[in-house]
C-alpha cells in the first residue's frame, strides 16, 4: 500500500515536470512562421546526400563534431547558416527531404543535396546529386502531401503562403563546372557575364513552379566568395593568401543579376515577396575584418589536406584544428559552425543596410 502510494506521488511528479517542461519548450520557440523549405547545396544539405552514390557526402566525423547528434551529413563542424536562420524563426531541425515522413513536412523541409547546381550536369564528377530541377520535383511531390494531410488544394496554399523559403544554389555552377575546364564545356561557349546570364534565366524557370506551388515569401541567397575558398587559393593564388579575382569577379556578376532578378519577380508574381541576401558582402566583412569577429585565420581550412588544408576536403576520422572557433573555413570549401551563426544571424536580421535587399528574413516572416 504504502508503495503504491509512492509510485503513484512519483508518477504524478513525471506528470507535472513534463508539463512544465513542454510549456517551457513552446514559450522559448513561438514560431514566426509555420514552415521553412530550403532549396541549395553543400552549404546547407543536412543528409540528403548519405544515400546517394556521390564523392560529396559529410556523414562521418570529424563531421558534425560540435553538432548535438555528430555527423549528420551537414557539411560543417556543427550547424549551417540554414539552422541557424530555423532557430530565429522558432522552427528548429527542418528535416532532410530523404527522410522526412507524415506531418513531419508541415513545418518544412531541406531539399538541399551537394554538389548540385541550377545547371543539371553541374557536379557530375562527383556522382549522384540532386540539381535544383530534381529538388523543385521533390517539392511538388511534397506539396501533394500536404494537400492530403490538410485536404484540400485551397488550406495547402493558404499554408504554403505563410511559410518562409530559402533558396542558395549557383557555386557549384562555377566551382564544379565553370571553372573545370577540363571536365565541362562551359567556359568555352559562354563569357562570365553570359554564364551569370544562362544562369539565373533557368534558376528563375525554376523559382516559377515553386510559386505556381505555393511558395510567397522567398529568400534568394547569393553565391559567396568562391575565390577566398581554401581550395581555390591552394590552387590558384599564387601567395596562398590574396583570393582569386577571376572567381569572385564571375560570382559578382551572378549576384547583381540575382538581386535584379527579386525586384524583377516582385513586379511580376503577384502577391508574393522576394528578398536577396548579399552573402557575398557578408563575407566580405568577416575576410577584411577577421579578428574583430573572433578569426584568427582565414585562407585555410580547419580540416583538410595539404597547401591551405585546401586540396580536398576534410578525411573520416581526420584530427581537426583545436581551435575551431577562430578558423573562417572548416574544410577546402565550407565556412565553419563560427561563420555559419554570424550569415545567419544577418541573413536574418540585417546588421549592415547591404545584407538583404529590400527587407530581410525577419521582416519577410512579418508580412
Ligand atoms: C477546404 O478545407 C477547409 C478546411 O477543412 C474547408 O473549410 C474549405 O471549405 C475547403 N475548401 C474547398 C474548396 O473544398
Amino acid at each position: 500500500m504504502a508503495v503504491g502510494c509512492e509510485i503513484r506521488k512519483w508518477v504524478v511528479v513525471c506528470v507535472v515536470v513534463l508539463v512544465v517542461n513542454l510549456r517551457h519548450i513552446g514559450a522559448q520557440g513561438q514560431p514566426q512562421v509555420p514552415c521553412y523549405f530550403i532549396f541549395g547545396d553543400s552549404l546547407v544539405d543536412n543528409g540528403n546526400n548519405n544515400n546517394i552514390a556521390s564523392l560529396a557526402k559529410a556523414n562521418y566525423m570529424p563531421y558534425g563534431i560540435d553538432f548535438p547528434r555528430g555527423p549528420t551529413g551537414r557539411f560543417s563542424n556543427g550547424k549551417t547558416t540554414v539552422d541557424v536562420i530555423s532557430e530565429l524563426l522558432g522552427l528548429g531541425d527542418i528535416p532532410p527531404y530523404a527522410t522526412a515522413r507524415g506531418r513531419d513536412i508541415l513545418r518544412g523541409v531541406n531539399y538541399a543535396s551537394a554538389a548540385a547546381g541550377i545547371r543539371d550536369e553541374t557536379g557530375r564528377q562527383l556522382g549522384g546529386r540532386i540539381s535544383m530541377n530534381g529538388q523543385v520535383n521533390n517539392y511538388k511531390n511534397t506539396v501533394s502531401q500536404i494537400v492530403n494531410i490538410l485536404g484540400n488544394e485551397s488550406s495547402a496554399a493558404n499554408y504554403l503562403s505563410k511559410c518562409i523559403f530559402s533558396l542558395g544554389l549557383g557555386s557549384n555552377d562555377y566551382l564544379n563546372n565553370y571553372f573545370m575546364p577540363n571536365n565541362y564545356p562551359t567556359s568555352r561557349q559562354f563569357t562570365p557575364e553570359q554564364y551569370a546570364d544562362v544562369l539565373i534565366q533557368q534558376y528563375s524557370q525554376q523559382i516559377r513552379p515553386l510559386y505556381n506551388f505555393g511558395a510567397r515569401k522567398l529568400a534568394l541567397i547569393g553565391v559567396g566568395q568562391i575565390g577566398c575558398s581554401p581550395n581555390a587559393l591552394a590552387q590558384n593564388s599564387p601567395d596562398g593568401r590574396t583570393c582569386v579575382q577571376r572567381f569572385n569577379n564571375a560570382n559578382q556578376l551572378f549576384n547583381d543579376r540575382l538581386k535584379s532578378l527579386v525586384d524583377n519577380l516582385n513586379n511580376n508574381l503577384p502577391n508574393a515577396r522576394f528578398i536577396y541576401i548579399n552573402a557575398y558582402g557578408i563575407f566580405q566583412d568577416l575576410i577584411s575584418n577577421p579578428a574583430s569577429f573572433g578569426f584568427r585565420v582565414t585562407n585555410a581550412g580547419c580540416c583538410g589536406v595539404g597547401r591551405n588544408m585546401g586540396q580536398i576536403t576534410c578525411l573520416p576520422l581526420q584530427t581537426p584544428c583545436a581551435n575551431r572557433n577562430a578558423f573562417l573555413f572548416w574544410d577546402a570549401f565550407h565556412p565553419g559552425e563560427a561563420a555559419n551563426i554570424i550569415i545567419g544571424r544577418r541573413s536574418y536580421s540585417a546588421q549592415s543596410a547591404s545584407d538583404a535587399y529590400p527587407i530581410d528574413i525577419r521582416r519577410l516572416a512579418q508580412l
